[in-house]
């Protein structure tokens, strides 16, 4: 690693045409709920998700990807001797505060303007995937899943912390009530998803799992788990793909889904690859996986572009 250089390299993606749901993150609502989203969770943050983060992410190994790196709120516990790290965030508000978040950091990272259902990664490249609080956001869990156990390297590990629905019946109706106002209110996030049950049937095994609570948050989004998983080799997903649903109340509907529903569909994204990295070395081999997957067929081929950026005491241009 070049640690003693900072570099940013702006690679821009031909837009893909394959889309059906529009931006994530896009509209005024979107820019508003990243703007208030760190402020929203720093009461829950200090009460136990800044900890339950430190723990969960000191398990991160080798390359690293992160789904839905929302604001950066992670970046502080990665272990400093990763070989790489990629954070995907498709939602543009939201990777804006990201970008500052990683050269406040002052590490080496690679930003992806990327949907988790389509991920710009070779198959098997990847030794530790984290989700945090981005299941139940994603509008298509099982598809991610499975993008999740494609990109992973046999015995690679999914590393997550989501809020689930809760054990109490009582509690469930309650978020079952509250579903779509919640939904609206925190840009698609479900709070009734049974998300480790999901987890297991799309083709893991739980390894690790702490259950608790979130809090200092709403009632409905109290219920965490955090854990680890691996995919379990020889075992496909007992999932349909494309299926939406979540909670196990919505099992049907979500086998109805699957009929329907058996070509992959992805939320737009102008898939630009931003990577705020200090070793260009880092960044060309994140680029050239994208080249390749490009090349298989599984996105269209990238124009890149790239800027340069440094700390403001040692500005200069990439190569110079
Ligand atoms: C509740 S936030 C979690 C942010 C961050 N992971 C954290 O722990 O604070 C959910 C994040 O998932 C992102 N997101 C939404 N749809 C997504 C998708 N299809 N693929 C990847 N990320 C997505 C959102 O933009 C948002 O940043």
């Amino acid at each position: 690693m070049c640690d003693r250089h900072h570099r940013a390299i702006v690679a821009s993606m031909a837009t893909m045409t394959d889309h059906v749901t529009p931006p994530v993150g896009a509209g005024p609502w979107g820019r508003l709920f990243a703007a208030i989203y760190d402020p929203v969770l720093w009461a829950g943050e200090l009460a136990g998700m800044r900890s339950r983060r430190r723990d969960l992410l000191a398990l991160a190994r080798g390359r690293t990807l992160e789904l839905g790196g929302g604001t950066g709120l992670n970046l502080p516990y990665y272990p400093d001797d990763l070989d790489e790290l990629i954070v995907a965030e498709p939602a543009a508000p939201m990777r804006k505060r990201l970008e500052k978040a990683v050269r406040r950091s002052n590490r080496t990272a690679t930003i992806l303007d990327a949907a988790a259902e389509r991920l710009p990664m070779d198959d098997g490249s990847v030794d530790t995937v984290v989700s945090t609080l981005v299941l139940c956001t994603v509008d298509q869990p099982v598809v991610v899943l499975d993008e999740i156990r494609r990109v992973l390297r046999p015995g690679g590990r999914l590393l997550f912390v989501e809020h689930v629905r809760a054990d109490s019946a009582w509690l469930a109706a309650w978020q079952d009530r509250l579903e779509k106002p919640w939904r609206r209110f925190a840009e698609g996030c479900r709070c009734n998803c049974a998300t480790v049950a999901l987890i297991e049937a799309a083709g893991f095994t739980v390894r690790h799992r702490s259950e608790g609570t979130w809090r200092a948050m709403p009632a409905i989004v109290r219920p965490l788990v955090s854990g680890t998983a691996t995919q379990r080799q020889g075992h496909a997903s007992s999932l349909p793909p494309g299926a939406h649903d979540c909670g196990p109340a919505r099992t049907s509907s979500l086998l109805r889904n699957a009929a329907r529903t058996s070509q992959r569909t992805v939320p737009e994204t102008t898939n630009a690859v931003a990577p705020l990295v200090k070793c260009p070395a880092a960044a060309a081999s994140s680029i050239a996986a994208h080249q390749r997957s490009a090349r298989r067929g599984v996105m269209t081929p990238p124009s890149i572009s790239s800027v340069t950026w440094r700390p403001r005491t040692s500005r200069k241009k990439l190569g110079s």
